[in-house]
């Protein structure tokens, strides 16, 4: 059987929760931390011959709000790799300590996606986070210092109230931290958020020609400043990519641990089931699963991989898509290159119009 190269690892722990995420965490919490990570290690025995994970991404949640002396046990517990490239932990800024980035370094990891959302005070209290701009710019300093040399910053824009000088300013200010990669997003309205039920009752509300000049002016940005796009929300310095998420578009196998986590590997994918409790408690069963057809994984690859600037390698999609690559072509979508289908700006732009001509 083939090995599965790639580990997601989700930690279902924040210190509070933000008023716009739909992400499965829970705030408080901390007497269940240690119940989690024995049940994550028990999840991973089974395919301990399996795993040789050459990309590692711990994700949440916030995972650095798991105190040292559980960090260390969580990121061990499963077999070394000597092939691993990349380890990525994701930090809230307000997390993170010194005894935490030790044990990062001690365990191999390599790579830090630290949530900075915005460099503005206002802002980063009406999103409901736990931090200041001041703070968010001292943890990045902290993490370079101890030396880690691949940061990444979240950021998001599109938020009520955000004017485009305002999301340029916060730009700006982090270019000049210099970090190795951006993952910038536009805010999204989703369930079972605060945000949503403000969206519901009509007192929030998209401006999507706002959040169009706010996407442009990311990319022009970030091109002027070094940045190449990569995808649709991600820009690297070159070679700073992140393997982990390419992977995913990808279309790779991978394996997800913790309660939410999805996987797909080979024709079968699943999600665990999101909640502590009963994921502790064990057995983990799927909440979800299915079989996939190689239709529907050819499908997705197409979608997926057309997230990336580099598009998809010609024998993904013809003969199979010639339809709606036909489509894609005549409505300035996407353009041929090297034999590989890839998006223009505008399916950059407009990606949601390229993805569904695929599935
Ligand atoms: C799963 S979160 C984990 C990051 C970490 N917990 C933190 O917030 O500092 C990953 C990123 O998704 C983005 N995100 C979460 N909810 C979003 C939403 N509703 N719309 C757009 N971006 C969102 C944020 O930029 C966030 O940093
Ligand atoms: S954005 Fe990050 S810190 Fe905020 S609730 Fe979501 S996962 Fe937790």
């Amino acid at each position: 059987m083939d090995k599965v190269e790639h580990l997601y690892l989700h930690v279902p722990f924040c210190a509070t929760k933000c008023r716009y995420c739909a992400f499965y965490s829970e705030p408080g919490q901390t007497d269940k931390m240690e119940a989690f990570v024995a049940a994550v290690l028990k999840e991973m025995q089974p395919w301990a011959s399996r795993l040789a994970p050459k990309t590692i991404f711990v994700g949440g949640g916030t995972p650095s709000l798991l105190p040292a002396p559980l960090l260390r046990p969580l990121l061990t517990g499963w077999p070394r790799n000597p092939e691993l490239i990349e380890w990525t932990v994701e930090c809230n800024p307000a997390t993170v300590s010194p005894e935490k980035i030790a044990v990062f370094q001690e365990v191999g990891v390599n790579r830090i996606s630290l949530g900075v959302q915005a460099l503005d005070d206002e802002l980063l209290q009406m999103l409901g986070r736990i931090h200041t701009a001041a703070t968010a710019v001292a943890t990045y300093r902290e993490l370079r210092s101890a030396g880690f040399d691949n940061l990444n910053l979240d950021l998001m824009f599109g938020l009520p109230g955000q004017t485009l000088e305002q999301w340029r300013d916060t730009l700006c200010r982090a270019i000049e931290l210099q970090p190795e990669h951006f993952s910038t997003y536009c805010l999204s309205f989703e369930e079972d958020t605060e945000f949503w039920k403000l969206f519901q009752a009509g007192h929030l509300r998209h401006n999507s020609e706002q959040e169009l000049a706010m996407y442009e002016l990311t990319i022009d940005t970030l091109a002027a400043a070094g940045y190449r796009q990569y995808e649709i929300s991600n820009f690297a310095k070159p070679g700073c990519e992140c393997r982990h998420n390419i992977a995913g578009w990808e279309g790779r196998d991978y394996l997800g641990v913790g309660p939410s986590a999805c996987s797909t590997v080979g024709d079968r994918r699943w999600q665990n089931i999101s909640d502590i409790d009963r994921y502790v408690a064990g057995p983990c069963a799927p909440a979800f699963a299915e079989q996939l057809t190689p239709e529907l994984r050819a499908a997705e690859c197409a979608a997926f991989g057309m997230r990336m600037t580099n598009g998809v390698p010609a024998e993904y999609v013809r003969g199979r898509f010639d339809r709606q690559v036909t489509q894609l072509l005549q409505a300035d979508l996407a353009y041929w290159h090297d034999d590989r289908l890839r998006p223009t700006r505008r399916g950059i732009l407009f990606a949601d119009e390229v993805a569904t001509e695929f599935v």
